[in-house]
């Protein structure tokens, strides 16, 4: 029995070991002189992806409805040595707009190296109101355009060996209430690209495709969001971000972030559904929710 035991625990140590000594180790230079497009970019997580590209040294070309704050985030881009600094103002819930803003953005960098697919519109944080025509355009912002542009972007990113970077979120593995339709375009995603992922590599595509799985992060909409009902303490945005552009560089198939609790919640939602999701509802403030 003792020999069994030190037996599998010296193979899960070796096991271990190779996990971290062949694991790529990441490197800011890896995404000097890179071509990106960074979706959403006007505030929170997307602004932050920006800056440190930008450090890196990047080509960056950011997008959002909102023109004035995308001009700061493009001067503050090019104060912090990005390599260069673009702003594409328009709405994802127009699939044209989508598609325009790979074809300019292409133009603007002669190609592309990593495509970022991050904006989402913003959905409350209240039970499902029954409007089905807020349904369609949650599913047109947070998960069609993802594709319109994925599809525009493909041939550039096999062209260069490039990577698509999808974040998405926990509610994209387990469900949860209050953000029903949210939490639909986000398993649309996981859908979509885990399966496009396959395909490319038996089209020998090389093209990556990282998923990332966020937990709460501490961006200035997602706090109003919640604010009374769910009291979590969320992660920071500036190391979220760099999380995200880690993955894509080292071309993983998904990150987890803040890493444990992601996690744990995504095994746990496999093995033992009805646990988590209990545990999850007794975690509200059911008196505070909004009427929808
Ligand atoms: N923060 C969290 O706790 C959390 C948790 C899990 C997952 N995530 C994921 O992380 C990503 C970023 O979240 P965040 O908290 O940083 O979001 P955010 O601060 O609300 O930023 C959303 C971005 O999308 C843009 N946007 C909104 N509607 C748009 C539209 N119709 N067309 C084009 N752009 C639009 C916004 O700019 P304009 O308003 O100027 O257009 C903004 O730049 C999302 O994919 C989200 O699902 C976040
Ligand atoms: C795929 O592209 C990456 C990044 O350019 C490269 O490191 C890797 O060797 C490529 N793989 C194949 C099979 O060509």
């Amino acid at each position: 029995m003792g020999l069994l035991k030190n037996f599998l625990l010296s193979l899960m140590g070796l096991l271990l070991a190779y996990y971290f000594y062949s694991s790529p180790e990441f490197k800011p230079e890896m995404l000097k002189g890179k071509r990106v497009i960074i979706t959403g970019a006007s505030t929170g997580i997307g602004e932050q992806i920006a800056y440190h590209l930008a450090k890196m040294g990047a080509h960056v070309v950011i997008t959002a409805r909102t023109e004035e704050k995308l001009k700061k985030v493009v001067d503050k881009c090019l104060s912090l040595g990005a390599a260069s600094a673009h702003f594409i103002t328009g709405s994802m819930e127009d699939m044209a707009f989508a598609r325009q803003v790979v074809i300019r953005a292409e133009k603007l960098l002669q190609g592309l190296d990593m495509l970022i697919l991050n904006h989402i519109t913003t959905s409350g944080f209240t039970y499902f109101n029954n409007d089905l025509e807020n349904v369609l355009h949650i599913m047109k912002v947070n998960y069609l355009s993802y594709v319109a542009m994925t599809i525009k972007a493909t041939p550039l990113l096999k062209k260069s060996q490039g990577s698509i970077v999808v974040v998405s979120s926990l509610a994209g593995k387990v469900p949860g209430p209050l953000t029903v339709a949210y939490s639909a375009s986000k398993f649309a995603l996981d859908g979509f690209f885990s399966s496009l992922r396959q395909e490319f590599i038996m089209q020998k595509k090389n093209i990556s495709i990282t998923l990332c799985i966020l937990g709460l992060i501490d961006t200035e909409n997602a706090m109003k969001t919640i604010s009374g009902v769910l009291d979590s303490e969320p992660a920071p945005k500036e190391d979220c971000a760099l999380e995200i552009i880690k993955g894509g560089a080292l071309r993983q198939d998904e990150i987890y972030y803040s890493f444990l609790s992601t996690k744990f919640h995504t095994v746990m939602r496999a093995l033992t559904p009805n646990l988590i999701t209990e545990h999850f509802r007794k975690k509200l403030n059911v008196k505070n929710i909004k009427s929808p």
